[in-house]
């Protein structure tokens, strides 16, 4: 199979290239388009994985970029379930048909798909994205997955204008009521906690401790909690290329990276080097005093603004995790060659990403004086204290000890 990949870029679409599939293989090979190649300012839609140039370039899995605007858990749940109730085709599905299957208009980041050079860009849906009053709705078809008493109109709500999106949480695509795009996160039934409060909470948090975030609502539908993050790849209607910090990288699936790697990857492939590395570094802590310990690096990313530059995007998804379910260490290690996950290693680390020990040490205090802040803050968006009691050990540890011990 070939399908033509196209970016949005400036308000306009290009064709940037075709992918060539393989029938029964994950396998796939990429050709830039000439007339991309031709373009003044053309640039890599994936430099790691995919440099511009004129040669096929053929790789064992799905290229990242293309993974990156693609199903994770939950949209794969949603596909699993249209094809045994027929709302899609039965076929086998590979990595591709799962990303096709997903709606154009709210696709992450800038890429747009078509399998004809006069079809439509794929998943061609009907429906309009949903405004933010179906909230109510969208999250009673979530439930329906969850109970596996969807209907087929479920499925095509939630996989429709609905799109399921990336990432393993039910979730959906929304329109805010001054037009913007966002993103709706829902409870499942096994949570053990509010884990909505605990996100919108986290990235208060976050911008309070200096750190670029989305943009976070916290909704409550019929007494159940749903966050609302702001889309931050959609300006004034326009799409921004979008890729993961494990796609920037080149990784490969289930290889973990390390901050200090990503550091290197800004360096290499980066817009605005020196601001995004003590950024990076600040998230870094972030995630270290706020227990934010699911920080993979697909839930790091970077936008394109100037052709061939990737720059942070805003924080996003960041989750904090009480002790009693912490896994030992953080996904992302501070350090390539170390588990070490102390603010003593974030200290030793900082030379990495550009920071003398004295800048470090105020990022350090900075973040610090906004965690301890988390009741204050957690009262202001109206979390109530049976959430505060099951939050507290994500932001009362001995970690928060150690920084407190710089001020
Ligand atoms: N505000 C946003 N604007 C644009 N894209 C976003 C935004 N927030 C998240 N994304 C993209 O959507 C994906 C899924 O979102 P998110 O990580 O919040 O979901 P999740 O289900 O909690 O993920 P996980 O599988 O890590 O638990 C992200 O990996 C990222 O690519
Ligand atoms: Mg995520």
């Amino acid at each position: 199979m070939s399908i033509e990949v196209h970016i949005e870029w400036e308000g306009a679409t290009h064709l940037v290239g075709r992918l060539h599939t393989a029938e029964r293989s994950p396998a796939a090979t990429f050709e830039y388009a000439r007339e991309w190649l031709t373009r003044d300012g053309a640039f890599s839609i994936d430099p790691t994985s995919l440099p511009l140039g004129p040669s096929p370039i053929h790789g064992a899995a799905l290229f990242g970029a293309m993974q990156d605007c693609g199903p994770d858990r939950w949209g794969r749940i949603l596909v699993e379930r249209a094809v045994r109730k027929q709302v899609l085709e039965r076929k086998p599905y590979r990595e591709i048909d799962y990303a096709l299957a997903l709606d154009d208009a709210a696709r992450i980041g800038a890429l747009r798909f078509r399998s004809a050079p006069d079809g439509p860009f794929l998943a061609a849906t009907a429906g309009k994205l949903p405004p933010i009053v179906s909230l109510a709705a969208l999250l009673r078809a979530a439930d329906a997955i969850h109970g596996e008493t969807e209907t087929a109109a479920d499925l095509r709500f939630l996989l429709g204008a609905g799109s399921p999106l990336g990432g393993a949480r039910p979730k959906s695509a929304v329109t805010l009521n001054d037009g913007r795009l966002a993103m709706a996160k829902f409870p499942k039934p096994d949570d053990l906690r509010d884990i909505a409060a605990g996100e919108v909470l986290a990235l208060h948090l976050a911008k309070q401790a200096g750190i670029n975030t989305a943009e976070s609502q916290l909704v409550s539908v019929s007494g159940r909690s749903v966050s609302v993050i702001t889309r931050f790849d959609r300006e004034e209607g326009r799409r921004l290329p979008f890729l993961s910090a494990h796609s920037l990288l080149g990784l490969p699936q289930g290889e973990a990276g390390a901050y200090t790697l990503l550091a290197d990857g800004i360096r290499q492939f980066g817009g605005d080097v020196s601001s995004d590395l003590r950024e990076l570094w600040r998230r870094l802590v972030f995630s270290l005093l706020a227990s934010n310990y699911d920080d993979h690096l697909r839930n790091h990313g970077f936008l394109m603004r100037t052709p061939g530059k990737w720059s942070l995007s805003p924080a996003y998804d960041l989750n904090p995790v009480p002790e009693i379910e912490r896994a030992q260490l953080p996904k992302t290690s501070i350090s390539e060659d170390s588990l070490d996950s102390s603010i003593e290693a974030a200290l030793d680390a900082a030379p990495r990403f550009g920071l003398k020990h004295s800048a470090a040490k105020t990022i350090v205090r900075e973040v610090h004086a906004a965690v301890a802040d988390w009741r204050k803050v957690a009262k202001k968006l109206r979390i109530p204290a049976r959430t505060l009691s099951a939050y507290a050990s994500a932001f009362e540890h001995p970690l928060m000890d150690e920084a407190a011990k710089l001020h």
